[in-house]
């Protein structure tokens, strides 16, 4: 098992470029299998979760040919033939649900194995579903698995509302309604990028979908579909999440590759707490500030403040000059990463699905964990600052959404070093040091 080594107190200079976004490539290989034809799709993220979700395609009957080097995608859907996701792989990551959408819309046929919680509680699919009964389709639940059947006549449009608005609903139903027999409308719809970025490209391949970035979607059902064509755009997370790595470590970054108005309103946020930031129109220049100004946040859908970057915002919280709170409105429960800041030093209350945050306070290196993507780089970025060594372990989790973190962090200066471990219960026996057993 790997884990990054970190020595902390090193201020982040120099330049990196921002990598394809995980959440809009996924949607954009579902697109693909919508085609009875070969799409491309350039500027596809290195990540676990792409090889998993290619691993996803291939069981269909799909080809997927990725070239890391490019990092150029062909998916050949032509000759899809069996319309299941197995649990192995949909527990892996639950995004592989979209193939429900994609093989239902497609085929009107479909056994996918519902995707389990994670690391932070249930995480249903109850919208999903109701969205695709709405369009006619016939859903039951099999030992653990969704059996979806759309009626001989195929799906039609229906009048669908979200509630609460769903990235991966939004997502889903798209897939399954462009191909559907008449008009669809989803209110109360997902406005993420990664949700506009993808109906645009289904647009691109001759579907009719309306109202892009607003609350309200209008899909009109066409025949067929044209093979995709599409660049991935990059990673509005990880971008976030390499700003707050330039405020924390007091550096002075330059973001390439980035596309900074997917960030929506925590571009702001983030200028309040004194890190003084130059926007270009692919590029983002970070300066961290002598002092970091305590703000206090609270999560949203887009526009607002991102779930997917409370995690790292409450790690920089810690080193502000006054005291904040981090707020979850999404997910009430998204703090698994605190006891381990804790470990740390840090001093943090969580009361529901908010942490109080003392600042600034003083972290000292630790082996740690988390059990989630976004948590897991929090207590990197806490590493950075953190006075002598830190051990992140079950980097795994980070590989499914940071393509090459310790490569880029190094670039700039950091020292990160991944490390093979073997874990004994709790004991870690650094395998270099071992002694011949
Ligand atoms: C997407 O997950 C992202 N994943 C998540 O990023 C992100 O945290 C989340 O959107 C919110 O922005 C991908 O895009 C692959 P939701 P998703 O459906 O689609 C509730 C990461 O780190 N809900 O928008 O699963 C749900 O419980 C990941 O990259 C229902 O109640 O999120 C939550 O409270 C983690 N019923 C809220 O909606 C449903 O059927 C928003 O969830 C579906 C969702």
């Amino acid at each position: 098992m790997d884990k990054l080594v970190l020595l902390g107190g090193r201020s982040l200079e120099g330049e990196v470029a921002i990598s394809g976004s995980k959440n809009t490539a996924l949607p954009l290989m579902s697109a693909a299998m919508l085609v009875d034809g070969v799409s491309t799709l350039y500027n596809v993220p290195r990540l676990r979760d792409i090889y998993t979700y290619s691993n996803v395609l291939r069981v269909t009957g799909a080809h997927v040919h990725y070239d890391p080097e490019t990092r150029t995608m062909h998916i050949d859907a032509s000759r899809v033939g069996h319309f299941e996701a197995p649990y192995e792989l949909v527990k892996k990551m639950r995004a592989s649900f979209y193939i429900l959408g994609a093989l239902l819309g497609r085929f009107g046929r479909a056994r996918v194995s519902l995707p389990g919680g994670c690391a932070w509680g249930p995480r249903p699919v109850n919208l999903h579903l109701e969205g695709f009964r709405a369009l006619g389709a016939e859903i039951s639940l099999d030992r653990g698995y969704v059996v979806a059947r759309a009626p001989a006549s195929g799906l039609r449009g229906a009048r669908i509302r979200f509630e609460p608005p769903s990235v991966g609903a939004t997502v889903n139903v798209l897939l399954a309604a462009v191909l559907a027999r008449g008009t669809t409308r989803l209110e109360n719809a997902a406005m993420e990028p990664d949700v506009v970025c993808f109906g645009e490209a289904l647009n691109r391949m001759g579907a009719r979908i309306s109202g892009l970035g607003t609350p309200v979607l209008e899909i009109e059902g066409v025949p067929e579909l044209q093979p995709l064509l599409a660049h991935t755009p990059p990673d509005r997370i990880e971008l976030g999440t390499y700003m707050i790595a330039a405020a924390m470590t007091r550096g002075r970054v330059r973001l390439l590759q980035a596309e900074p108005a997917h960030l929506g309103d925590f571009l702001e946020i983030f200028r309040q707490t004194g890190a003084r930031v130059e926007v270009g129109p692919d590029w983002i220049y970070v300066e961290g500030p002598e002092v970091i100004q305590p703000v206090s946040i609270q999560t949203a859908v887009y526009p607002g403040f991102p779930t997917d970057l409370q995690a790292q915002w409450t790690a920089m919280m810690t080193q502000a000059d006054g005291d904040s709170t981090v707020t979850d409105t999404i997910y009430f429960d998204r703090f698994k990463h605190v006891p381990e800041l804790l470990r740390m030093g840090a001093q943090i209350e969580v009361v529901g699905n908010r942490a109080h945050i003392r600042g600034r306070t003083r972290l000292i290196g630790a082996q740690v964990m988390s059990t989630d993507l976004r948590g897991s780089v929090s207590l990197v970025l806490a590493g950075l600052v953190a006075e002598g060594r830190t051990d992140v372990l079950r980097v795994y989790h980070l590989d499914r959404g940071y393509e090459a973190l310790e490569v880029k962090l190094s670039a700039l200066g950091a020292d990160i070093r991944r490390e093979q471990y073997e874990e004994f219960g709790t004991v870690v026996l650094p395998l270099e040091e071992e002694e011949q057993m």
